[in-house]
């Protein structure tokens, strides 16, 4: 698809970025403190680096498993219809789960997400997003962490892409079109 060029201005450096996860982290391993097994799923594709990096900061035994869900294709838009793309290898039934997302924008995701896990009965659940665009918000959800609180901008790296690009940013910047 032909693009539009545009320049990436950093928002969130991968400095700040690290800390804030060893913060979150230290808050994850109180709230699961003696579970026998956190499974740890993050959403495909965006969550990757963000999974990557939170869960060697967890001093907890941990599984880890991927489920992706359809989103924005190569657009700047929400697709509001959530379809599960790549389920869980794992049953969580009885398990103590953690759900990884990049990005809370519309809620659509997550929530669709959410419901579907707390149907197969996990023993507790809990959902960390490391951005969170509040103004943006369709409908009711809200993370039990959040890594950073974002203004509605379009914003890549860091495991978040626009149209498949700039995943491979060590930091987080937002899309300027020039
Ligand atoms: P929601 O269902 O509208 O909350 O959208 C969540 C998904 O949309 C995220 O997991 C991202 O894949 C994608 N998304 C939302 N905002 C952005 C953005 O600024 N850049 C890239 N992807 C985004």
């Amino acid at each position: 698809m032909p693009q539009r060029p545009y320049v990436i201005d950093e928002m969130i450096s991968a400095k700040t970025i690290a800390a804030r996860i060893e913060e979150l982290s230290r808050d994850i391993a109180d709230e699961y403190n003696g579970t026998n097994k956190l499974v740890v799923v993050g959403l495909l594709r965006g969550s990757f680096v963000f999974i990557a990096d939170l869960v060697r900061e967890l001093d907890l035994p941990i599984e880890v498993d991927f489920l992706e869900a359809s989103s924005y294709g190569d657009t700047m838009q929400s697709s509001r219809e959530v379809r599960i793309l790549k389920d869980l290898r794992g049953a969580i039934e009885g398990r103590d789960v953690l759900v990884v997302e990049d990005i809370v924008d519309t809620g659509h995701t997550m929530k669709h997400v959410s419901k579907l896990l707390h149907s197969r009965k996990p023993a507790r659940m809990k959902t960390i997003a490391l951005l969170n665009k509040q103004s943006r918000r369709e409908v009711d959800f809200n993370a039990d962490w959040v890594g950073f609180e974002i203004p509605d901008e379009f914003v890549v790296g860091y495991g978040i892409d626009f149209a498949q690009r700039n995943r491979n940013l060590p930091y987080i910047g937002k899309v300027r079109f020039t």
